[in-house]
C-alpha cells in the first residue's frame, strides 16, 4: 500500500474575458481606487455566457493530466470543489468525468466554500493512503459571476471565475501532501451565503424579487475571521508534521484580499517573498484560487524539489483548512512516440463520441423496452 500522495500534474484555466475595475465603475457606485486600496484587486476574469463550471474544470483537468502524462482512463476518482456547480445535482464532477472520458473514475463534488480545494486534497490523500485509489484528479472550479448581484458593490467587485487542478498519485517515496488540518464552524453560516434556491428557501417570485439567489456577505465579519484563522491554521498544520514556520519556503493563501494575505503574513513573520499572491489579476476565485495560485507558483519557478509549501484557505461554512506539501521532483517522462501522440490527440474527441453513443444507446434501449412491453400487452389481449 502506498504511503504518500504526490502532486504529479497541475493545470489552470482562466476565461478570456477580463473585467477591469474601470468597467465596474460604470456598473456600480465604486471606484478603481476603492477596490485597489481595500482589496488589491485590479481585474478579474469572467466566463463567457456559454462557459460552465464543468467546462472550466475540464480545461484545467486536461492540462493537469497532460503534465502528469496520465490518460484519463487511468483516473479512479475525480473530486470537484465548487460552490458554483453547473446544477444542484448531478455533481459537476460527473460532467467532468464524462467530458474527460475518465470511464473508470468515481466522481463527486465537495462544497466547503473557498476552503474546498484544501478539503478535497485531504479527502483524496486519505483515500490514496488507505489504498482505495492510485490516481485522483482534484479540481477547484468556479463561475462565481453567475451568482453575483451585479447591483451590489460590496460583493460583485471581489470575485472572479476560473479553475485549477492537480493530479495526485500514490507513491512510496516520502513527500507530497504531508499533513492537512481542517475545521468548520457552522454557527457562522449566515456570514457568507446564497440564501435562496435550496430546501430552506426554495426559489419563488419573492426570493427572486429580493435578489436572494445571489451571494450575500458580511464583509467585516468575514475579514475578522480570515485574519485570525489563516495564521492559526498554518501553525496547526505545521504542528501536525512537527515543522516550524522557518521550515516553510512558500505560503499560498486563499486569494481573497491582499490586506488579508498581508495581515496573515505579518502575524506569521513571513516576508512578502515567501507569500504567493495573484489576487490583483484574478480577484477571489473561491475554491479555484489555491490551485490556480499553486499552478502559477510552479510555472514561475517559485517551487523547488524538497520545498515545504503551505496551502491555507478559509471560506463559507464557515470553513478553513491548511495542507502542508513537500514538493517532489516530478520524474522526467520519456518523450511519447508519434503513435502515442496521435492516440493522445484522439482521447477527447473519442470521449465526446463515446458520451454521444451512450446517450443514443439509452434512448434506443428505452424505445426497445417500450416496444417489447406494448407487444406483450397485445399478445396478452389476443389470448
Ligand atoms: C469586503 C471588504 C473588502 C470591505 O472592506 P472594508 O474596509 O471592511 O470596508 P467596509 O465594509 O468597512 O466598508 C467601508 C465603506 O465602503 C463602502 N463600500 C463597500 N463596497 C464598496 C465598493 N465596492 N466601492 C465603494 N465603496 C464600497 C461601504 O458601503 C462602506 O460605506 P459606509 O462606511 O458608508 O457604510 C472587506 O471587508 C473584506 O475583504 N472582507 C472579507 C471578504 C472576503 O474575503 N470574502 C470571501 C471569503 S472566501
Amino acid at each position: 500500500m502506498a504511503r504518500y500522495a504526490h502532486i504529479v500534474g497541475w493545470g489552470k484555466y482562466l476565461p478570456e474575458r477580463v473585467l477591469t475595475n474601470g468597467e465596474l465603475e460604470k456598473l456600480v457606485n465604486t471606484s478603481d481606487d476603492w477596490i485597489q486600496t481595500r482589496t488589491g484587486i485590479l481585474q478579474r476574469h469572467i466566463a463567457d455566457p456559454k462557459e460552465t463550471t464543468s467546462a472550466l474544470a475540464v480545461k484545467a483537468g486536461r492540462q493537469a493530466l497532460q503534465v502528469a502524462g496520465l490518460s484519463p482512463r487511468r483516473l479512479e476518482l475525480i473530486i470537484v470543489a465548487t460552490i458554483s456547480p453547473d446544477h444542484i445535482f448531478p455533481a459537476t464532477a460527473c460532467w467532468v468525468q464524462d467530458a474527460l472520458g475518465a470511464s473508470h473514475a468515481v466522481a463527486f463534488d465537495l462544497n466547503a466554500g473557498c476552503s474546498g480545494f484544501v478539503y478535497a486534497l485531504d479527502v483524496a490523500r486519505h483515500l490514496i493512503v488507505a489504498g482505495a485509489y492510485k490516481n485522483v484528479l482534484v479540481v477547484g472550479a468556479e463561475v462565481m459571476s453567475r451568482f453575483l448581484d451585479w447591483e451590489d458593490r460590496s460583493t460583485c467587485v471581489l470575485f472572479g471565475d476560473g479553475a485549477g487542478a492537480v493530479v495526485l498519485a500514490a507513491s512510496n517515496a516520502p513527500g507530497g501532501v504531508l499533513a492537512c488540518s481542517l475545521g468548520a464552524d457552522g454557527s457562522g453560516g449566515n456570514m457568507l451565503l446564497i440564501p435562496a434556491g435550496g430546501s430552506r428557501l426554495p426559489a419563488n417570485e419573492e426570493t427572486l424579487a429580493r435578489r436572494q439567489h445571489f451571494v450575500k456577505m458580511n464583509g467585516r465579519e468575514v475579514y475578522r475571521f480570515a485574519t485570525h484563522i489563516l495564521p492559526r491554521s498554518t501553525r496547526e498544520v505545521l504542528g501536525k508534521a512537527g515543522l516550524e514556520l522557518e521550515d516553510v519556503e512558500l505560503l499560498i493563501p486563499h486569494q481573497a484580499n491582499q490586506r488579508i494575505t498581508l495581515s496573515a503574513a505579518k502575524s506569521l513573520g513571513f516576508g512578502e517573498e515567501r507569500v504567493f499572491s495573484n489576487v490583483s489579476r484574478y480577484g477571489n476565485t473561491s475554491a479555484a484560487s489555491i490551485p490556480i495560485a499553486l499552478c502559477e507558483a510552479i510555472e514561475e519557478g517559485k517551487v523547488k524539489p524538497g520545498d515545504h509549501i503551505v496551502l491555507v484557505g478559509f471560506g463559507a461554512g464557515l470553513t478553513w483548512g491548511a495542507a502542508l506539501l513537500q514538493w517532489s521532483e516530478v520524474p522526467l517522462r520519456a518523450k511519447p512516440s508519434p503513435a502515442r501522440r496521435t492516440l493522445a490527440r484522439l482521447i477527447y474527441p473519442w470521449a465526446n463520441l463515446r458520451s454521444g453513443l451512450l446517450r443514443l444507446y439509452r434512448r434506443l434501449d428505452a424505445i426497445w423496452c417500450a416496444l417489447v412491453k406494448r407487444l406483450a400487452q397485445l399478445i396478452g389481449k389476443a389470448r
